[in-house]
This record gives C-alpha cells, structure tokens and sequence, in this order.
C-alpha cells in the first residue's frame, strides 16, 4: 500500500470554469484524492424531487478525467430549507426543550423518521447515479455525526421513540423500575407513556434514565448511519467511511464504525488543543502552534481500531481555523509532521481539509491549502514535500503493539450521568493513561469493550470501564501479561447501579472497592515511594497483594501477578512511574523521551516526530522544531 494524500473541495462554491485549473493544481501538489458533495443538498434539490445533478456530473467529470480519485459525500447534515416546510418536526431540541433552529447545519434530529427517509432518499438517488461511476473510489455518509453537539435530542420524535426502545429493552414497566431502582423517590411507571426524557427534571434525573437515553441515542446514530450505508451498498462496491471527530464520546463509534468499511476522523491539533485537551499553561503555550503531542496518536489508534485497520484522516488542519477560542497559525513542518504521524499510525489517506479557502459564510477565517486569492498558502507546499517523500518510503506497515487501551464509550455515558468528582471525565482518563505510554514510547493499540482475546499484548490497561463486558471479564482472567484495570473499572452494573458483592467481579482477582472518594482539584492522595493520586481514590479491600500503598498505607495498586487493580487517578510523574514499574516487570523497553519528543514504530521504520517549538536530540540525530526524522528498524 502507498499512503496518498487528498483534499476536500466544494465545486459549488466556485465558478465552474476554475474546476480544471483547481484540479490541475491539485494533482500538481501530488494529492490523490478529492472529497466532494457532503454539504451540497441545496444545490442538488433546490426544490423538494426537482434534481439537479448537471453540476456535479460536471465536477466529478473534470476532477475525474484529471487523475483524481472522488470521495463523494452524502449531503445529510445540511437538509435546505424546504426541508423544515416538509417536516415542521425535524429539528433538533436541546435539553432546555428549545428548538435549534436552521441558519447553520446539523439541523436535524437523529429520532426524525420523515428525516431519515429523506436521507435514505437522497442517498439512494446519489447511489443509483454514481454508484458505477469509474471515478468514484469511496463514499463518506453524512459528516461529523454529534458535531454541535447533535447526538442527543430533547424532541417529541425522542420520545415518541425512546419509550419504544425502553419497552423493547425492558418489556414491562415493572422491570424497567426493577432496573432503575425506581422505588427511590417514588418514581414508579406503571406505563411506557409516563416516561419522559431525562431532561427538565427539579433535581438530577436518575442515573440509569439518563444512561438509557444516551444507549437510545447513540442507537438513533447508528440506525441513521446504516441506513445510507445500505443504499450506497445496493449500488457501489467503493469503500465507506465517514469523518469522526477528536474527543467525541456521545454516540458508540464501535457501533457506527461496525457498519463501514474504513474510519476516518478530523484532525485538527491547534484548535483541539485549545478547545478540547487538559493540560497547563505553560503546555498549551508550548504547543500553541503545534498540537498536544499525543492527541492525534490517540484518536490515530482509537479510530485504526474502530475501522478493523483501516484508517483515514478526512480532514487535516493546514493552517488557522475559525472554530477554537484562539486560532494561531501552525508551525512551519506540522502540516507535514501531521500528515507522517498519520501514517506511522496506519493512515492510508490523509486529506487535508480545505482546497480554496472560502472568502464568504460561517469559516472564511478557516485557512485553506490556497489562499481566498487562490495564491498558495504555506500548507501547500508541505503537502507537496509530503506526497514526494511517500514516493521514497511507499510502505511503513502497522505493527502490532504490545501494549493495548480499553476504551468504552457507555463508560463514558454512565460517568457523565454520574462523575461524582465534577472533574471526573471518561475520556480525560483514558487520555492519562494513554499519554503516559507514550511518554514511555510505546506502542499502542486501542481496543473495544468487548474485547475476547489479549493474548497478542503484554500490558494491558482498562480505566474507567463502568462493567465488564462478559468477554472482557473472561479475557482478564485468563490474561498471562498484566492487566491494569481501574480506578472505577467494574464497580457498577449495566445499569449504574452498585452491584453486591461489590466489585470488581474477575476471577483470579480478590479486591474490592469498598468506598469511593472523590476529591478537589487542590486535594491529592500522596503515594509511599512518590507521587500522587489527584481527582479519585478508592479504598480497597480483600485478600491479594498490595503492589503499591499510599503514604498512610491504604493500598494503592493492589491484585495478583497478573490482574491489579489501580486505586486513584495518578498525576503524570506517578503514571510515568506505574508504567515504568509494570514494563520492567515484563521486560518491554521503555524511553524516557523529553517533552514534546514521541516515537512510533511501525514494521519497517522507527519514527521520531518533534512537537517541541526547538530542536531536539534523538540518539546523535538533531530534529529541528516540528520535524519528523525516520530510520529504519533493526
Ligand atoms: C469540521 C467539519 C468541516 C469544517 C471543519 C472546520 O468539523 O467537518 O466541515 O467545518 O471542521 O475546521
């Protein structure tokens, strides 16, 4: 496989005689790829059933006969206008029970049955078109599910078939009380019309509505998803994707990405590090102008796993956005050091996101790979230095790590229905851990809650998975290297409630949470030996080995060789220093990397990126400021 680089395009944004000459330049700069369509409905159906599919006929041809491959959009999460006169109904309502109106995009609620036909709709017409179009070579449904914060939806249409889903889950209202725990404050239904959604409530709502709610959602996304991807099917044997986003936990990627043929997200380091990343001041101006080091190789990992190996950046940051609270402009080499990092992580495609940029609407402010006078912005040239270089190195492979993350999005749900610490964050977690094997240069791989099978790694970490999965749990008994499972893994049951016995429930395990602490951010548990546990701290209890203790002797890692459970949320040194402490148990070989510095090895080729803002050693070799430097394995 030869990695390629693409670019996301809109035609109708343009007079239609520039087209040759964009893809001309397009091809010159060495991108293969070109995605289209996915905002286009309007023009497409400027009235509802009068099609117009010159335009693009057009466009697909000139892109095509130029020697690039489409990636072509389904136009879903922009419904025109017209739409809203068809179905009054369709748009979203968020938790205050306030429609979000039209004038931007996402418009629609995912529980809208008359929208979802409309989807299946325009998706079949756009699949019976182009489905045997040569210049086709994948599709991409809808774009960037739940941005906006869309996943959820506080309609009539949500509730209308959220009690559907509940009396299917549960089949009597009695059971569902069972499950909820309902005898509390006398919140008993005696029928599925009772029950409303979990918003508008006088205090919280109770855990397991609100956890139910988010399942129902979640399953609305994947309903939507599959439905495009069953027409597309009927006509098309390309490839299909679609474009997930960083630090997005309110619909079940596992499940969406089950139904597809590759994952893709959207990378946009700058502006997610000012937007969306924990980390202190002095971090986020160290990296103002390049990205948290190991964000992108988070989601690279998390989104290899979700697309079964197969991995995609659908859009990659070439300069300033519109969108964070700051918008600096990258480092000289990160449009380049992005693309590489992508593909040591198994990226086939990385497409940089946008071609022009667009000097009208919501993101003019948004760079381009060209300028809004369609001078080269300084992105272009790194995308063409990128595309001459794959050339040189055609195949880098993925390795398989040694190392593996379970990471689960319902955790995330059952959390943010009940963090009990205000800064408690399933995501936040997971991305601690995560950061601190990098930090030691590790290898990673991600892995789903379903898991059945961990005998390919060592080192297995699993934080903050609300209840184990029946595969999981059989997988951690019969693990041979160690897993590392908490804080807060196994402690309640699928539906948030505290199981007795108390958890966590593995066999070959004998420890128990036995009370729970959470804790101010000014707060910490101090660790016998150093270090610290900040945020979280469980009090453990029963009849395997404390590993660790914290200073006052409550154990702190605690479990048998095998399976140990961890206690507390430990700051960055600690985890460097349980990582390290674990990974000489099982003889992996670790680095101590300075900051900034991350390493990722692939099956042919060690790679260094550097996110620091200055030059940086790797053994004898200087890696200027946001340079990549390769060589080739032992
Ligand atoms: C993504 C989105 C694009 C564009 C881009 C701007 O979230 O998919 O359509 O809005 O952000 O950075």
């Amino acid at each position: 496989m030869k990695h390629t680089l693409g670019v996301c395009y809109y035609p109708e944004h343009w007079p239609e005689d520039i087209w040759e000459q964009d893809a001309a330049r397009m091809v010159a700069a060495g991108l293969s790829w070109v995605r289209i369509g996915e905002f286009s409905w309007q023009r497409l159906e400027p009235v509802a059933g009068d099609l117009r599919w010159d335009w693009l006929d057009r466009a697909i041809d000139v892109l095509g006969q130029a020697g690039l491959k489409i990636i072509l959009g389904t136009p879903t999460a922009t419904p025109p206008r017209w739409m809203l006169d068809k179905h009054p109904d369709m748009l979203p309502v968020d938790a205050q029970g306030r429609p979000r109106n039209f004038g931007s995009r996402r418009h629609y609620c995912f529980s809208d049955l008359g929208y979802r036909d409309e989807s299946r709709r325009i998706t079949r017409l756009m699949a019976q078109r182009y489905g045997s179009n040569k210049h086709i070579a994948a599709w991409q449904t809808d774009n960037e599910y739940a941005c906006h914060d869309t996943t959820r939806s506080y309609s009539d249409a949500a509730r209308t078939g959220f009690r559907d889903w509940l009396a299917q889950k549960y089949q009597s209202p009695d059971a569902l009380n069972r499950a909820w725990g309902n005898v509390f404050w006398s919140m008993d239904y005696d029928d599925w019309a009772q029950i409303d959604l979990p918003n508008l409530t006088v205090t919280e709502p109770n855990h397991p509505h609100v956890l139910d709610f988010a399942r129902y959602s979640s399953d609305q996304v994947v309903a939507f998803n599959r439905v495009q991807v069953d027409e597309i099917r009927a006509h098309s044997d390309a490839p299909i994707i679609h474009n997930y986003m960083g630090r997005e936990t309110s619909f079940d990627h596992w499940k969406v990405g089950a139904d597809l043929d590759i994952a893709s997200w959207d990378s946009y380091p700058i502006g997610f590090l000012s937007d969306r990343i924990e980390g202190s001041d002095d971090h986020k101006l160290m990296f103002l102008r390049q990205g948290d080091p190991d964000n992108q190789a988070f989601h690279h990992d998390l989104y290899r796993a979700v697309g079964r190996g197969r991995l995609w950046i659908m859009e990659q940051q070439p300069g300033p956005v519109n969108w964070a609270p700051y918008n600096p402009a990258p480092l000289p080499g990160m449009a380049r050091l992005w693309a590489w990092e992508a593909f040591a992580h198994g990226a086939e495609t990385v497409c940089y996101f946008r071609w022009r940029q667009a000097p009208f609407a919501q993101e003019q402010m948004h760079a381009g790979l060209l300028r809004p006078d369609s001078a080269d912005a300084p992105a272009l040239a790194e995308a063409q230095q990128v595309s001459q270089e794959i050339n040189g190195l055609p195949d880098v492979g993925t390795a398989q790590a040694q190392v593996a993350l379970v990471f689960d999005y319902e955790s995330a749900w059952g959390w943010e229905a009940q963090p009990q610490g205000a800064d408690f964050d399933m995501f936040r977690l997971a991305f601690s851990a995560y950061r601190a094997l990098r930090r030691a240069g590790l290898n990673i791989d991600i892995l789903p809650p379903d898991c059945a099978d961990l005998s390919p790694y060592k080192l297995v970490l699993a934080p903050g998975i609300m209840h184990l999965s029946d595969p999981l749990r059989a997988a951690l008994a019969a693990f041979k290297g160690i897993a590392l499972i908490g804080p807060r893994t196994d402690t309640k049951t699928e539906h948030l409630s505290i199981p007795t016995p108390l958890g966590p429930d593995i066999d070959g395990l004998d420890v128990t949470v036995a009370l729970t602490e959470s804790l101010p951010p000014n707060a910490q548990v101090k660790l016998s030996g150093g270090g610290r546990f900040l945020h979280w701290f469980e009090h453990l209890e029963g009849g395997d080995t404390a590993h660790m203790t914290t200073k006052d002797g409550h154990p702190a890692i605690m479990g048998s060789d095998n399976l140990r459970y961890l206690a507390g949320w430990p700051d960055a040194a600690t985890f460097d220093r349980i990582i390290g402490y674990h990974c000489d148990i099982l003889d992996l070989e670790t680095h101590s990397l300075p900051e900034g510095l991350r390493i990722r090895d692939t099956d042919t080729h060690r790679f260094v990126f550097n996110y620091a803002p200055h030059p940086q050693n790797w053994n004898g070799t200087e890696i200027p400021a946001a340079g990549v430097h390769w060589e080739p394995l032992a």
